[in-house]
């Protein structure tokens, strides 16, 4: 049975149609379910639609007014994930931080993609704050999601050179295809069971022989 994906985007939605090609072309044995965006305009969005994959507007305004609203947001992703039978969490461009609600529903179960080494230049703008201070490798992580902001096990990362007289959108784009290589390769990882949580590490397993 191929693995059953819940996708949270907010954006472009590039890293979302590098994993929907692996399916397509059967490199990775998966299946979207559902695709969530707290943004209407998203053209993660507009992939799902191409794709034929279900994909879902979430207004987080329509939970003000509740005593902790962000948990009260996350409370209706997981339902909408749940009601989609999803087994894994992927953060594609997901510019929300998600709360206990979602982290504890999906432990281990939910995976995020950053654009530098974790744990340097974590949060907003990982290309600029690398560009900042000067490094001469940055790259790219995928990992499990935990409370803290781009923390938690990392499961790969890929190198990138730093050029002289590198901007933040030609730096940008040689760390995103590296994101488009590695992203879809740890969830085939996680489909075929070889990732193992243990302690802060995450552990990749040998092939079933
Ligand atoms: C990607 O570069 C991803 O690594 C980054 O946002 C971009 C989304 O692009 N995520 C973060 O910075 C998370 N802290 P996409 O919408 O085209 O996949």
């Amino acid at each position: 049975m191929p693995l059953r994906l819940g996708v949270l985007a907010s954006g472009r939605g590039s890293n979302l149609q590098a994993i929907i090609d692996s399916i397509e072309n059967k490199k990775l044995d998966a299946t979207i379910t559902i695709i969530v965006s707290n943004k209407s305009d998203a053209q993660a969005l507009e992939r799902a639609q191409q794709h034929g994959i279900k994909g879902m507007y979430l207004n987080p305004k329509s939970v003000i007014g509740e005593s902790d609203p962000r948990k009260a947001y996350d409370q209706k992703i997981l339902e909408v994930l749940k009601a989609h039978e999803v087994q894994l969490v992927l953060l594609a461009g997901y510019m929300k931080i998600v709360t206990s609600v979602l982290i504890e529903a999906y432990q281990w179960r939910m995976m995020n993609i950053h654009p530098s080494l974790l744990p340097s230049f974590p949060g907003l703008n990982g290309q600029q704050q690398a560009l900042d201070a000067g490094v001469k490798i940055s790259g790219c992580t995928v990992h499990f999601v935990t409370e803290g902001v781009d923390e938690g096990p990392i499961i790969l990362q890929a190198a990138v050179p730093v050029h002289e007289g590198d901007s933040v959108d030609s730096l940008s784009a040689r760390i995103l295809e590296q994101e488009h290589r590695l992203y879809p390769q740890a969830v085939a990882l996680f489909a075929a069971g070889r990732l193992s949580v243990e302690g802060q590490k995450t552990k990749i397993l040998e092939p079933a022989s």
